[in-house]
């Protein structure tokens, strides 16, 4: 399985402004935790054994039953809230709503989709690392058959959304770089190799066809269901099929670090350098990106912070990794936490209120006017789990 793809790596426009600023401290960290506790704890109450919809309605979150792409960031930070505190009272609902996504997944509820990895890592395999709920554990493995499910082999991708085979949605996306973990870890779980044979496979083709030339990436890539071959790269969510959504280029800054873990490949890394370096050259003053790259600081545009989230979190899970000789590692630091110094100060409110965000100003789906400015449970989970990453030592759950 070979990874290896030439790709221009731009240089770093902002590298002396960026080693110029303080990082966050230790209690500037601890302080947005407890702050962000204190909204997860009016959640808790709001929610109960329901849970929030992907992104809020006028900064609240309507109530949903398990059945979106996103409830397992709702668990996981449940989990997150378990391990920061110890408190049995975050423990015991996170377990609670394992035992819903074991029935989602054993009568097969509205899962006929990729989205396996994002509903069942924070989720159910985060309860079966941290705690040994053997019921989560094998949640987490159905759901990593069904994820198997979707692989074609014409073409040798795991197929994103939309019925199985149908030339219209004979496509894979960017994002999926975050199920492929759920497959990683089904493989060390099982012993059985096909898990990690399948993820690597989908790895090889989404960097071969998703990852441009120039480093940015397509959104979604769609093949030839007759002949396996590349038809053309189009988006979804960003502006056009040629820019760079932002959140998309976050999934690959966050994805390729996650694949890296299992795999020890060095060819993901320039990869990842080149997909940072175009994402980091691309933010406003603030650092926190609009929803599309193509809008080049340009503020005026509606900022995207749970990609800003993603990205943090994605660069601490490499910056772990680097050797300190490597010319970047210092910059990635600092970067990290330009980006989570700015989420805090101007994308957080101190004034919680029950069924509201974490993080403010997220963009969901700007084509279809879903969640514009809004907050949404990815970008409240991964800007939990980065103030977790910064604040101590921590496994992931991915
Ligand atoms: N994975 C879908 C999204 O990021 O909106």
């Amino acid at each position: 399985m070979t990874y290896k793809k030439m790709i221009h790596i731009e240089p770093l426009a902002r590298r002396q402004e960026l080693l110029s600023l303080p990082l966050l401290t230790q209690s500037e960290i601890e302080e947005a935790i407890v702050q962000a506790l204190r909204q997860l704890d009016l959640n808790m109450a709001y929610f109960n054994e329901q849970f929030p919809f992907s992104a809020t309605e006028n900064l609240i979150y309507p109530i949903t039953e398990n059945k979106e792409w996103t409830e397992g960031f709702w668990t996981g930070m449940l989990w997150l809230a378990y391990e920061l505190t110890h408190e049995m009272k975050y423990r015991e609902l996170a377990e609670r709503n394992c035992e819903s996504f074991y029935h989602r997944i054993s009568h097969r509820i509205l899962v006929d989709h990729h989205d396996l990895g994002f509903l069942y890592t924070p989720s159910c395999v985060a309860a079966w690392k941290l705690i040994g709920n053997r019921q989560a554990k094998e949640a987490a493995l159905m759901a990593a058959d069904q994820l198997l499910s979707r692989f074609q082999e014409k073409g040798q991708f795991i197929q994103a959304w939309g019925e199985f085979g149908r030339p219209e949605h004979y496509r894979f996306i960017i994002d999926c770089l975050l199920n492929l973990p759920l497959l990683y870890w089904a493989a060390e779980t099982t012993g059985k190799t096909r898990y990690k044979e399948i993820a690597q496979r989908h790895l090889a083709t989404a960097i071969r066809y998703v990852i441009r030339d120039d480093a940015s990436a397509f959104h979604t890539f769609f093949m030839d269901p007759n002949t396996g071959e590349p038809i053309r790269g189009v988006t979804h969510q960003g502006y056009c099929d040629d820019s760079s959504w932002a959140r998309g280029q976050a999934w690959g800054i966050a994805g390729l670090p996650l694949n890296y873990r299992y795999l020890h490949d060095s060819d993901l890394i320039p990869l990842y350098r080149g997909m940072t370096h175009y994402f980091l050259n691309r933010l406003p003053q603030d650092w926190i990106c609009c929803w599309d790259l193509i809008f080049v600081r340009d503020a005026s545009q509606p900022r995207d912070s749970s990609a800003a989230a993603i990205a943090c979190c994605g660069l601490l899970e490499m910056n772990a990794v680097l050797p300190e000789t490597d010319p970047d590692k210092e910059i990635f630091r600092h970067a990290a936490h330009a980006m989570l110094h700015s989420l805090i100060q101007s994308y957080t409110s101190e004034n919680p209120k029950p069924g509201a965000p974490l993080l403010y100003h997220g963009v969901y789906s700007w084509h279809s006017k879903k969640g514009v400015d809004e907050g949404n449970l990815w970008g409240d989970y991964f800007f939990l789990e980065a103030l977790v990453r910064m604040s101590r030592s921590w496994s992931p759950y991915w």
